[in-house]
Parts: structure tokens; C-alpha cells; sequence
């Protein structure tokens, strides 16, 4: 076991006072209302269509119907004593087909929300992109045509011109590895493309992106923070084998290494081959076009991953061996709860010189809830918190530059290809009435919180 602070122990005046605590959530997860108001169709809403994707046909049209119940909601947020609140801001209910015509409706449902929490002291931290690309802008090739760069600098002017007075907090984007591995590698999220032809062009635009985005941000919000968030797993070798190790070190350098180092501008990873044909997708002076000093990176992290060698997988040459196969303790997504996890990530990204300040955007467990006598008593997911804020806490002792945590997330809702089975809400939702009870980690929270 390595250490850690004992749960008992912990106490939110540990992390200091200037310590950011907050929780995060995602308009494609939580919005429902996805023909209302003018907005347009995303590529979630078409994937989610063909049969097959998303577990057991699951769609996002309603899930916790947060676009209407955003003031029950955030005040429940008040009410848990959460002072920072992460939400993404849907591109096609700003500009429906991606790029030209701005939907009015769109922006002032975003100022309202904005508002009510600024009403209540709670301060917004907005993610611009969180997946849900307008699917006008896939049908003209999406993420793999370079053309993005200009339909996503139009897109964050917008959001930084309408919100930019209020909104203090930015993230560019939510884990592109995520998005572009699962949508246009491996075709299990929307928009289910696969391949390496367009996957590599899509890893390089999101990264010309990101960098474009935040110097957007920069430049019309001079006083903003600007952050952009990645997803990590802590790698380790199977076993102390060299294959082992070198395939360990390739799949480190595909989930974690890739995004951060392209955007400090040190380039794509060599250690994995096929990152050298990105080179076909790039134009002279796009090394310098990728890179933007950012003033703080988002890490997000659920779980450790164990990677053996497998000759027989394309391009990497590795494999994860499923928790499942492990005999280990997992969530309801099948992922190992291994709380160290999370300090190995934050010393990972702390070592770059070019990251100034970690924030965990990111971080939760879904099991399966049970209701009864309408309370929720979600002893896994508590303590699967605080023996990951404990390890926070044994990174931030040891000097890591890791200055605020968010859980992942409010409400239970739609998880992706997942659809609705896995819960990793604080609060609980009852689909069918949309009731929402605060379940004991909730509580837990809020009572860490006061
Ligand atoms: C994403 C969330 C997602 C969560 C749990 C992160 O990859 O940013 O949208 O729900 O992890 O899977």
C-alpha cells in the first residue's frame, strides 16, 4: 500500500487556503433539449441514432433535463457548499452549423446560467469544447479537415466575446485523446469514424486548436485564466520484462504524453512510430503554431491502467490488461479503483517545466446505486473521494504545483456509449420522474466543503 493521509484525517484546511475546490459537468451529458431553442444537431445526437452505439439504445435527448432545471441544480450546487462550477458550453446551441450564424438563444441561455451562479457566489469555469462538434462541421470532415482551425477560432471568439466579462476560468478543450481516439480511431464514440488516416490528422487540428484557442482567449481576456484539460492514467508494465516496459512506455506516450507535450512545444512523442506521419498533416510553421503557454492544465484521472506487450496490435504494440482479468476492486465502467493513481499522474505532469499549475478538473467513480427509503448511501463512491483526495494532498505535500480538485460530477447522466447505466453523480437521478436526492458522498462534500 503506499501512502497516503488517513480519511479520517482529512480536513479541506490541509490543502491550504487558496486551494480551488469545485465539481464539473458537460452541456452534451446533462442538457438534454437537443432540438430546442434553435440549436442545432451535434455529432452525439446522429451517433446515438444508429443502433448498436450507445448501451441498451440510450439516448442524451432528455438525460437529467439540466437545461431546464439549471437553477434547481445549481442551487443545489449552493446548497453542497461547492464554490466552483465546471460546465461546457455546447457549440451547435451557439452556432448551429458550426460556423457563421450566431443563435441568440443560445448565448442567452449560457448568460443565464452564467448569472444565476454569479448570483449565488459560485464562480464558472467554462470548457468550451466538450465533444459535441456541430454535425455540419462533420459532414465537411470534422476534426480530420484543417479547416477547423478557422470554424474553432470563430466558435471561441464568440464564447469569449458574449461570456468573457463574467467567465474568469477557461478550458479550451476536454481530453482530445478521448475524442479523437474513441471518434475517429477506434469509432466507439461519435462520430464512430475509424482508422488511422483519420485519426492522426485529427490528433494534429485539435492540437493547432487548443493552442489557437487559448491565444484567442489570451489576447480578448487579457485578466482570464486559460487552461485546457487532458485525461491520464497512470501506466505501469505487467510484469519488469523489457517488452513489458517498452510497450508500457509507448502506451504512456499515446494516453498521457501525447497532448501535453505537443502543446509545451516539445513536439509529437517518438517513442510511438506512427506519430511520425503526423508530419504528413502539418504545414511549415505549425511547431510553432501548436504550442501556447497555458496558465493552468486540467488533469483528469479515474483509474492505472497495466500494459502488456502484444506484437499483434497495430501501431502500439501493447495491450491493457482489463481490471477485470486483475482480480482487482472496480467501478460499475470496469475500471480499477487504485487511488494512487492520481498522485502519479499529478507528479507526471508536475515534472514538465512547462506546466505552471495542475488543476484536477476531473475525477469520480460510477457504482451502482441503490435508493432506499429515498436515501442513497454510496460508501464506495465516498470512499473512493477521499482516498483520492488524500493522495491530492500526499502530491501537494510534496511540493506538486496542483492547485484545485473538481469531482466528476453533479448529477448522474449520460454516459457516452455507456448511455445510462454507469452513475457517478453526487446527487442521484431518478430518469423516469427526475427526482434528484444528494446521496451520502454528496453530503460528505458539502460537510468537507463548509
Ligand atoms: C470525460 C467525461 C466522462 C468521464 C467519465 C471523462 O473522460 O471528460 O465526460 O463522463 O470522464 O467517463
Amino acid at each position: 500500500m503506499e501512502p497516503g493521509i488517513e480519511n479520517y484525517k482529512l480536513n479541506k484546511d490541509l490543502f491550504g487556503d487558496d486551494f480551488v475546490w469545485g465539481i464539473s459537468t458537460a452541456a452534451p451529458q446533462i442538457e438534454g433539449s437537443c432540438d430546442s431553442d434553435g440549436r442545432g444537431k451535434s455529432v452525439w445526437d446522429v451517433f446515438t441514432e444508429i443502433k448498436g452505439k450507445v448501451l441498451n439504445g440510450d439516448k442524451p435527448t432528455t438525460t437529467c433535463d439540466f437545461y431546464n432545471r439549471y437553477r434547481d441544480d445549481i442551487t443545489l450546487v449552493k446548497q453542497l457548499n461547492i464554490p466552483n462550477f465546471r460546465f461546457s458550453i455546447a457549440w451547435p446551441r451557439i452556432m448551429p452549423s458550426g460556423t457563421g450564424n450566431v443563435n441568440q438563444a443560445g448565448i442567452d441561455y449560457y448568460n443565464q446560467i452564467i448569472n444565476y451562479c454569479l448570483e449565488l457566489g459560485i464562480e464558472p469555469w467554462v470548457t468550451i469544447y466538450h465533444w459535441d462538434l456541430p454535425y455540419a462541421l462533420e459532414q465537411k470532415g470534422g476534426w480530420t479537415n484543417r479547416e477547423i482551425v478557422n470554424w474553432f477560432g470563430n466558435y471561441v471568439r464568440v464564447c469569449a466575446d458574449n461570456f468573457g466579462d463574467r467567465v474568469k476560468h477557461w478550458m479550451v478543450m476536454n481530453e482530445p485523446a478521448v475524442f479523437t481516439g474513441a471518434g475517429y480511431f477506434l469509432g466507439i464514440h461519435a462520430p464512430g469514424r475509424t482508422g488511422i488516416k483519420n485519426f492522426l490528422p485529427a490528433i494534429h487540428h485539435s492540437v493547432l486548436c487548443m493552442a489557437a484557442g487559448g491565444k484567442i482567449l489570451r489576447e480578448r481576456l487579457p485578466d482570464a485564466e486559460i487552461g485546457t484539460t487532458f485525461s491520464c492514467s497512470y501506466i505501469e508494465p505487467y510484469s519488469e520484462k523489457d517488452k513489458d516496459v517498452a510497450a508500457a512506455k509507448r502506451a504512456d506516450a499515446m494516453i498521457n504524453r501525447l497532448f501535453i507535450e505537443a502543446v509545451s512545444g516539445m513536439g509529437y512523442p517518438d517513442d510511438v512510430s506512427v506519430f511520425k506521419e503526423i508530419e504528413n498533416y502539418m504545414l511549415p510553421g505549425d511547431e510553432k503554431l501548436m504550442a501556447f503557454d497555458f496558465d493552468f492544465i486540467g488533469i483528469q484521472n479515474y483509474t492505472r491502467e497495466i500494459v502488456k506487450s502484444a506484437f499483434w496490435v497495430p501501431y502500439i504494440g501493447a495491450k491493457l490488461v482489463k481490471a477485470e482479468d486483475r482480480n482487482v476492486p472496480i467501478t460499475s465502467m470496469k475500471w480499477e479503483v487504485h487511488a494512487p493513481a492520481i498522485y502519479h499522474a499529478i507528479k507526471q505532469f508536475n515534472a514538465y517545466p512547462q506546466v505552471k499549475k495542475i488543476i484536477i478538473t476531473e475525477n469520480g467513480a460510477a457504482f451502482p446505486d441503490v435508493v432506499i427509503n429515498e436515501v442513497v448511501n454510496d460508501t464506495e463512491r465516498l470512499t473512493y473521494l477521499q482516498d483520492h483526495l488524500s493522495q491530492v494532498l500526499r502530491a501537494k505535500n510534496e511540493g506538486c504545483k496542483v492547485a484545485g480538485y473538481f469531482v466528476w460530477t453533479l448529477t448522474d447522466n449520460f454516459e457516452w456509449a455507456e448511455g445510462y447505466h454507469p452513475r457517478f453523480g453526487l446527487i442521484y437521478i431518478d430518469f423516469s420522474t427526475q427526482q434528484r436526492i444528494i446521496k451520502a458522498s454528496g453530503h460528505w462534500y458539502g460537510d468537507f466543503l463548509k
